[in-house]
């Protein structure tokens, strides 16, 4: 009971019909009341807490104590009205009040997003809207606004059309910031789409379509800029690396497939839906790409010279948590093989580099950082990589229990294993002891990641970013606001709430006969295409060539020229980079249907370096 008054406390999430069943099998028993929310936008932290004592028997004991606190320190990190946050704009989230070693006193895109994520998530969910609750509602609108306002600020990625999107951070006034960095880093533009796509379908579903089509317009920007972008380079989430990044590509996907869903629900272009879900599925395609087979762990970025064993890839799992998904693990859903697999090589790298986590045993729970080559502040544990690591397992929970089985494959096996030293392949119904051994074993493991934060948590429940490999102490910047956006989801997770879902049931992933992705273009450059061809009323120019954008030679896929300025025919397409590649002009007749190919040779042509135009003038050979 005592747990069920904390967990009124947290930002409850609701239950759409889809989940319906999921989420009532899930829940722990949610009969009591829940309480109203308190409204603490002006809340000081180091309140009465501090006398409470550090040490806890139970994930449950800490989470009474720490939820509160970090809802307060979430919120008092946003302005204008946050008491840590003077001089941020409304509805600007600073990431952590700290000016010094580190200055993170801007505001980063991807923080931002996270975190309004769970304010979105709570208000769109609690079961009473009440007057304190039209607080987070301002916040929403404060925050939706402010985005919208900083995709028109020209920054040093550039301006609203020229790549200004991937910028990462801006000052608290929301200017730019001028100063070197590890620009762009395009998972921005995605996190900030499905935070706003969650509050636009919620809108829609309450019969507010006037307001959600004010949100479009900056929607839309987010949406072309990662459907036009995401298979280009840019810096990974923790700002080191410049390659292809999982979290990134994962986070793209997402959005794209919400964006697809949502631009129709809107009833804008069919075209728009289309680019959307193309691209979608060309993301998902590529997403593949990162599973490392023979090592069972997902590569998180495709460069950087490192393992690849990073907590990017668990965040990424649990940020595209779809219970509608199973343990699918196309989208490397929380409690498919492959994301389990991956989960133990990551928390396993961490047992022997930091020294407070010496002395544990192989399946207790240790602290974890963001990748084990981690220099960064001497490299420590960090609270917001260690409640991630719970909350995938939690939410492995949530489906197994809703589903009535677990599965073992051979790729999970070695993870299961941990909980039960003899557990062979298989299915595993839950009234089976060896489902009970497991899953009990798994919350455990879950709730201990809980306690090893909760002993690094100061009395006044404070979360900074980090704390110290060697003794514990909290260090780099001080109330992080990702910190406590991390802890109040993992909490959700431990009380079986799971996210809506967005649309990764059932999907399936799009090759060609080679087994390649179908049309993942890789870095592309523009090409336009003329020709004079006289034609007579009906007939058509196209072009079919080797190369997929030409329909790799199928007439039935050639691309239609423009006879805008007849009778010069064009087209101007993207096409591989730096690609040589062959063509020929036909002539389909639309009446007959007939198509008439020119004559040998082949055209050929290469194409420009990535980002680059060229022009070809071919004449037909008769
Ligand atoms: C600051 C970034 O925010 C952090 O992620 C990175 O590790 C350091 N710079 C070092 O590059
Ligand atoms: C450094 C982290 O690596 C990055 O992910 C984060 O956005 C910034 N700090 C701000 O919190």
């Amino acid at each position: 009971m005592v747990f069920l008054n904390l967990i009124s406390l947290l930002f409850i999430v609701g239950v759409s019909p889809a989940v319906g069943q999921l989420t009532n099998d899930v829940r722990h028993s949610n009969a009591c009341k829940r309480f109203k929310l308190q409204s603490t936008m002006s809340s000081d932290l180091a309140t009465s807490h501090s006398q409470l004592p550090i040490l806890f028997n139970s994930a449950n004991d800490y989470i009474q104590r720490e939820a509160p606190i970090a809802q307060a320190g979430l919120l008092a990190n946003i302005g204008p009205k946050g008491s840590q946050a003077s001089g941020a704009a409304p509805g600007i989230v600073i990431a952590s009040p700290s000016t010094s070693n580190p200055n993170y006193l801007y505001s980063w895109t991807r923080d931002a997003a996270l975190v309004f994520k769970t304010i979105v998530d709570h208000y769109t969910s609690s079961a009473s809207k009440d007057s304190s609750e039209s607080e987070f509602r301002t916040l929403i609108d404060d925050y939706a606004y402010a985005q919208s306002q900083l995709q028109e600020v020209e920054n040093p990625s550039g301006n609203i059309a020229t790549g200004g999107l991937g910028e990462p951070k801006f000052n608290i006034d929301m200017t730019a910031f001028q100063g070197s960095w590890g620009r762009p880093q395009r998972d921005g533009p995605a996190l900030r789409v499905i935070t706003l796509i969650t509050y636009a379908n919620w809108l829609l579903d309450h019969s507010n379509a006037s307001h959600a089509k004010t949100l479009w317009p900056t929607i839309q920007l987010d949406l072309d800029y990662v459907a036009d972008n995401w298979n280009k380079t840019g810096f990974d989430l923790w700002e080191e690396i410049s390659s292809s990044s999982f979290w990134t590509t994962a986070t793209q996907h997402r959005a794209l497939r919400q964006g697809a869903t949502l631009a129709k629900d809107l009833d804008q272009e069919d075209s728009l839906t289309q680019k959307y879900s193309t691209q979608a599925d060309n993301a998902l395609c590529f997403l593949q790409s990162y599973w490392n087979a023979d090592a069972s762990y997902i590569t998180s970025n495709t460069g950087g010279g490192r393992s690849g064993i990073d907590a990017n890839s668990v965040l990424a799992s649990i940020h595209t948590f779809d219970p509608s998904a199973g343990c699918d693990a196309t989208t490397f859903q929380p409690c498919s093989d492959k994301a389990l697999s991956n989960l133990k090589i990551y928390v396993d790298s961490f047992r022997g580099i930091y020294a407070i986590n010496k002395g544990f045993a192989q399946r207790e729970a240790v602290a974890t950082g963001r990748y084990p080559e981690d220099v960064y502040m001497e490299g420590n544990p960090w609270y917001l990589t260690t409640f991630a690591v719970a909350e995938q397992l939690y939410d492995s929970l949530s489906v197994w229990d809703a589903q009535g089985s677990l599965q073992i494959t051979l790729i999970s096996l070695p993870f299961f294993q941990q909980f039960s030293a003899d557990v062979q392949t298989g299915d595993y119904k839950s009234d089976t002891e060896a489902y009970e051994e497991l899953t009990s074993g798994i919350r455990a493991f879950a709730d201990d990641f809980i306690t090893i934060n909760g002993r690094y948590t100061p009395d006044n429940g404070s979360l900074a970013e980090q704390y110290k490999k060697d003794n514990g102490e909290p260090t780099s910047a001080r109330d992080l606001t990702w910190s406590y956006a991390s802890a109040i989801t993992a909490f959700l997770a431990y009380d079986g709430v799971v996210p809506l879902p967005w649309g990764a049931q059932g999907l399936q992933i799009r090759t060609n006969s080679d087994g390649h992705c179908m049309a993942n273009p890789g870095p592309m450059s523009e090409i336009v295409f003329k020709i004079e061809k006289n034609t007579v009323f009906g007939e058509n120019v196209y072009i079919a060539g080797s190369i997929g954008q030409l329909g790799n030679w199928d007439p039935a896929h050639a691309v239609k020229l423009d006879p805008k300025d007849y009778p010069y025919w064009s087209m101007q397409i993207e096409v591989p980079a730096s690609t040589t590649f062959s063509y020929k002009y036909i002539i389909q007749d639309e009446n007959s249907d007939s198509i008439t190919w020119e004559n040998d040779p082949n055209h050929e042509v290469t194409s420009s370096p990535e980002g680059q135009s060229s022009t070809v003038s071919d004449t037909w050979h008769n």
